[in-house]
């Protein structure tokens, strides 16, 4: 099976990338667009004729996972041209290439689908986006199931885990703490969700493509917090940290983007289908970053 990873240079595509590859019979190809690492090619989804593109048609994939995307939620809100252009203009053309080379789609979606109203959520909820990334994302994904047949669209939410640019909250916030730095931060009490581990979703997704699954499937731990609880959680592995916080409502936040409050996914789906698998937990993440952190 040859996987082509669009956005492996990325949260989710790099742990992909780095997944897949280790698999037998599995063939990898990855790409970035701002960001170059050492096993990704350059290639503009919002413009898949451009000569300086990584080339796909020697590759020739049997699967393409789309991890591309304008994820910044509050400035797709305001840019919303901007937004659609990465969210669903670059999964139209993801599309594309799915048909000219008769490719799988994966394609990564998330629970700002849901309005938040009673998370956490399973695959049938019905979906009621708030935000504008929430309904270029439930856009992307419907695109995605209706013209590609055979695809897997998964939805995750608070991704952490290894990155090359340790820019996930969790991640972010650990480095603060063992770097010894001062942040004062504003935490919304009320907007929960299931935390996952990117290295989990690159395993799950790659027994979906795998065994040739389709459809939706949600992808989380059973952790489930707020962003208060969170922060606790990763204060409490690292004892002399500088960081203060107040805990504060969403609304008195005031962020450009509604954000669905009660988040979060159910995974009976998933764990019905692969009962073995475990899926790690943010405790289980910091243990290892702490320990990383002191040799
Ligand atoms: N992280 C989360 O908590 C979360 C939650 C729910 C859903 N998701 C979804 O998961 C997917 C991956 O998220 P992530 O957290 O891994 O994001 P990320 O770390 O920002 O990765 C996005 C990837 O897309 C690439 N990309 C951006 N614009 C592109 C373009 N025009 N052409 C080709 N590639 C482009 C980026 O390349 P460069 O970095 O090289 O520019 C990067 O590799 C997104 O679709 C996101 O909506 C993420």
């Amino acid at each position: 099976m040859k996987i082509l990873v669009i956005g492996g240079s990325g949260l989710v595509g790099s742990n992909c990338l780095n997944h897949f590859a280790e698999q037998p019979g599995v063939e990898v190809m990855g790409t970035y667009f701002s960001f170059p690492t050492a096993n990704t090619e350059y290639f503009d989804t919002l413009n898949i004729n451009n000569p300086d593109n990584a080339d796909i048609a020697a590759f020739n994939p049997d699967v393409i996972m789309h991890c591309g995307a304008l994820t910044h939620v509050d400035k797709c809100e305001t840019e919303v041209e901007e937004s659609y252009d990465k969210t669903v203009r670059s999964t139209l053309n993801v599309i594309e290439l799915c048909k000219v080379y008769n490719a799988r789609m994966l394609y990564v979606s998330t629970d700002y689908v849901f309005d938040g109203r009673e998370g956490p959520y399973d695959e049938n909820a019905s979906v009621n986006p708030l935000s504008i990334y929430g309904k270029h994302k439930l856009e992307a994904e419907q695109l995605v199931l209706k013209e590609v047949p055979g695809s897997v669209v998964i939805r995750i939410t608070n991704v952490y885990g290894d990155e090359e640019r340790n820019k996930n909250f969790v991640t972010r916030i650990a480095e603060v703490c063992v770097n010894g730095e001062s942040l004062a931060l504003k935490l919304p009490v009320d907007q929960y969700a299931t935390p996952v581990n990117a290295a989990d979703v690159a395993k799950a997704l790659y027994l979906l493509a795998r065994d040739g699954k389709s459809g939706i499937y949600n992808i989380a731990s059973k952790d489930f917090f707020n962003r208060v609880e969170l922060v606790e959680k990763i204060l409490s592995f690292f004892p002399d940290h500088k960081i203060t916080f107040e805990s504060i409502t969403t609304a008195e936040l005031g962020q450009p983007a509604p954000r669905p409050l009660m988040g979060g996914l159910k995974t009976d789906k998933f764990m019905g289908e692969y009962p073995d698998f475990v899926f790690t937990t943010v405790d289980d993440y910091l243990k290892d970053f702490s320990m990383e952190a002191k040799i």
